[in-house]
């Protein structure tokens, strides 16, 4: 009696310790799961990021922006946390390479090992990863630092704009030459000096995010990351002139503001009217879609 007494005792109690050990594995793994993914999101990403700074900065830039008539932009909404479908695309492309469709060189080139290129599947894998997924200004600290080329050593495009031998059947003619097209003056004078740093919409939502989002930038205070200095320009009262202030001396506004001042030496006169009045067209602001996340939510 006694020992069946005890073998009960023993047999409730592992079975009660069996089902504390279930009941905690229940719940942490989805936790330490996700953790787990996360992690494994992240080292891609930053392998990625070193490939990106080695392999594609030449054509499509530090930060993805692109380069017209070379690449093309790669930091946007649709490569942002690719599905499935967008990965494939994106894949096909660094697998086979693809013509550019201006006519001139460069082409996208062949990255696969097997079908020619650098790099195997894993690593190409990896970039998408990045694209999607990473930090764009990491790869300019890869550049500046394990790399040691300044960002403006980057060189040009190999063969940029010269005539394409290999030309598809259907790839449309280069007839406009950069800089040349109908687009506003002012939007010109954005390109060629703000976008490295600056979005704004509709015109260029890929532009870098150094600096803020210049979408509707007409109806607000600048500088607008620091709402309580004194001498905040209001953009909606002071108008062209206010951005244009702004825009020449940064620091006048704001000491030790992180954007650089733009002389006369490296905008004109007529060319910085052009682009505060086509800023001043800005007004309305930006709209807020919820983040897209390529992380697991870890649940506390
Ligand atoms: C020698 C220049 C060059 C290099 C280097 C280069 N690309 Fe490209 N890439 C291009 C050109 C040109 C195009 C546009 C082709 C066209 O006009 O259709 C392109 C297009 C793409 C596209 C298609 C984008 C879209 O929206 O359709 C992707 C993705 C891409 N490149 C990724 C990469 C990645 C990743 C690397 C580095 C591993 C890289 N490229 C390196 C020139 C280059
Ligand atoms: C090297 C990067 C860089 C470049 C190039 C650059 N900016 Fe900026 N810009 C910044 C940074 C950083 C800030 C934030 C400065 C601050 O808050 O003090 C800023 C702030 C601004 C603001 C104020 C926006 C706000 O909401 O506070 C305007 C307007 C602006 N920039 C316009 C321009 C224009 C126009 C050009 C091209 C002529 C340009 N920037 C080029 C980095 C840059």
């Amino acid at each position: 009696m006694d020992t069946i007494g005890r073998q009960v005792t023993a047999f409730v109690t592992m079975f009660m310790l069996a089902g504390l050990i279930i009941l905690m594995y229940m719940i942490f793994e989805p936790q330490r799961r996700a953790a787990a993914y996360n992690e494994q999101v992240e080292t891609a990403a930053v392998r990625g990021g070193h490939l990106f700074a080695e392999n594609c900065v030449v054509c499509h830039g530090p930060q993805g922006n692109g380069i017209t008539g070379a690449g093309f932009a790669l930091n946007t909404e649709d490569n942002k946390v690719p599905d499935d479908d967008r990965r494939t695309y994106i894949r096909n492309i660094l697998n086979n390479g693809r013509q550019n469709s201006n006519g001139w060189e460069p082409n996208m080139p062949i990255f696969l090992e097997t079908n020619g290129g650098p790099l195997n599947p894993q690593q190409i894998d990896d970039i998408i990863t990045f694209i999607g997924c990473g930090d764009w200004n990491e790869v300019s600290h890869v550049l500046t630092g394990e790399l040691g080329t300044p960002i403006n050593a980057i060189p040009a495009p190999p063969n940029f704009k010269t005539p394409n031998a290999r030309i598809l059947p259907g790839a449309p003619v280069a007839t406009v030459a950069a800089g040349a097209s109908g687009k506003n003056p002012g939007a010109s004078v954005f390109e060629a000096n703000c976008i490295t740093c600056h979005k704004i919409t509709p015109e260029y939502p890929n532009g870098a995010g150094v600096g803020p989002d210049l979408t509707g930038v007409a109806i607000r205070k600048i500088p607008s990351r620091a709402p309580i200095i004194p001498n905040q320009i209001d953009v909606p009262t002071e108008g062209a002139a206010g951005l244009h202030k702004w825009i020449r001396d940064p620091s006048s506004v704001r000491s030790g503001s992180g954007m650089p001042a733009f002389g006369a030496d490296k905008i004109s006169d007529p060319d910085l009217d052009a682009l505060t009045k086509w800023l001043m067209t800005h007004t309305t602001p930006p709209t807020t879609t919820p983040a897209k996340s390529c992380f697991q939510t870890i649940a506390r």
